[in-house]
């Protein structure tokens, strides 16, 4: 299982609506296997396809970072189907690295998906799961977590990952 690069903001995928998956083939099973294998070394709980170059509607999750099977979420097809209240917390993403910002986010989240087989699951999280499961459709749908937060934030936050591009730190 190779380690895939890490596409880091603004490269252009990041910002693409991910297309949903048709084929429950070898090539998902592969590419997924891969996905796994790089959020774990990154280290990171969460990696969606447009974050390696992709663009399957395809993320995996683990908040154990391979610490426990039975976390591994893999989570072809998703969609948020109920959300509950709204928590603000930090939190990062792999694709703007040491990057942390304080995103308001649902409580709860109920997710439709369906495994590598094409079968239906679904998905209930609170808290950091909830705040993941969000934060990877998110990506699905094209969206950043910097754009979640208030203009005047999100600006602070480009004028750093600006600084940081120039001094090649990024
Ligand atoms: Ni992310």
């Amino acid at each position: 299982m190779p380690i895939l690069d890490i596409v880091k903001y603004p490269e252009p995928v990041l910002s693409e609506p991910t297309k949903p998956v048709e084929s429950f083939d070898a090539g998902l099973r592969e590419l997924a296997a891969d996905m796994v294998a790089t959020m774990h070394a990154a280290p990171g709980i969460g990696l969606a396809a447009p974050q390696v170059g992709r663009t399957e509607r395809l993320c995996v999750l683990d908040l154990s970072v391979g610490e426990n099977e039975d976390e591994l979420l893999i989570l072809v097809n998703p969609r948020v189907v109920e959300e509950q209240g709204n928590v603000r917390e930090e939190e990062g993403c792999l694709s703007f690295p040491d990057l942390m910002i304080i995103v308001p986010r649902p409580e709860r989240v109920v997710v439709e998906a369906q495994d590598l087989d094409g079968n239906p699951i679904r998905v209930e999280g609170e808290e950091l799961l909830a705040r993941c499961l969000h934060h990877e459709i998110d990506h699905l749908d094209g969206v950043l977590f910097i754009e979640r937060v208030s203009p005047l934030k999100r600006d602070l936050a480009r004028r750093k990952i600006k600084r940081r591009i120039q001094a090649q730190d990024w």
